[in-house]
């Protein structure tokens, strides 16, 4: 994937950094203070790590990426935008006549280079496009697979949040938040409100009769189900004691479900 890596070797150009001001910085996130006077740009850049930006003042900006492509942005105080995937080298314009002010939340534990892959571990000053230093992550990422052989009888069921609700976590991505899990439902137990997920979600039933209220769609031994990422489905409902294998590819849910009391159920 080219970021836009070739025309900053091709011109020259020297990028800056994703903001102005480092505000905080420790082994999970570094939180910059982006500020733009109206008129002003701040410099081509790269976003190395998945970040929100919390808009604290602001009007209408313009986004211009280093292809020539421009995209207007209103970002008024409250504004919030999620950059969750690698996007081409590009830079912000203010072209109100406010002070654009925000925080921008860079996420390192997950880092990717400049082609837009995911890497663990940090950057050599080589693989930039500038031959500038990229941001060092702070904290390993472990994402290695192992040969291992798990006996899920062996297991104990771990109780979530949700009365009725178990799981045998078989393994998990920490940097993408990707899983494979032993679900169960006890009968009369269900996900009591329509949602969807951050990533994509495969389940396949082993026991019981599990259904999709809104749709019907009713999982029973031997059952296959895939929910896209982004799709909304559910409330649920389980007929009977239900059993799955549920693997997602990703993150499970944007936000913390409320039928969930912590994060950790919600991942
Ligand atoms: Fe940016
Ligand atoms: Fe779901």
């Amino acid at each position: 994937m080219d970021n836009g890596q070739n025309l900053v070797r091709e011109r020259d150009i020297k990028l800056g950094d994703v903001g102005h001001t480092i505000i905080l910085e420790n082994e999970h996130v570094r939180i910059w203070e982006v500020r733009l006077e109206p008129g002003e740009t701040i410099d081509f850049h790269m976003h190395y790590h998945p970040c929100v930006i919390i808009s604290l003042n602001g009007d209408a900006n313009l986004v211009e990426t280093i292809f020539g492509d421009t995209r207007d942005t209103f970002e008024p105080m409250g504004k919030t935008l999620w950059f969750g995937d690698p996007r081409p080298i590009h830079r912000l314009h203010n072209k109100s006549d406010v002070t654009y002010v925000s925080r921008l939340i860079e996420l390192l534990h997950i880092e990717w280079k400049i082609d837009g892959t995911m890497v663990k571990g940090s950057l050599s000053a080589a693989e930039t496009p500038d031959g500038s230093k990229a941001p060092e992550l702070s904290k390993e990422v472990s994402d290695a697979l192992e040969e291992i052989l798990i006996q899920t009888d062996d297991l104990e069921w771990s109780p979530k949040s949700l009365d009725g609700l178990y799981q045998k976590m078989l393994w998990r991505n920490e940097a993408t938040g990707a899983s494979i899990a032993l679900i169960r439902f006890d009968k009369g137990v269900g996900i009591p409100s329509a949602h969807l997920h951050a990533s994509n979600q495969f389940m396949y039933c082993l026991k019981g009769k599990y259904r999709y209220i809104p749709t019907g769609i009713t999982l029973v031994p031997g059952s296959y189900y895939c929910n896209p990422k982004g799709c909304v489905h559910g409330p649920t409902i389980a007929d009977e004691d239900s059993v799955f294998l549920e693997i997602y590819d990703g993150p499970h849910y944007p936000v913390k479900p409320d039928w969930y009391d912590n994060e950790e159920d919600a991942t």
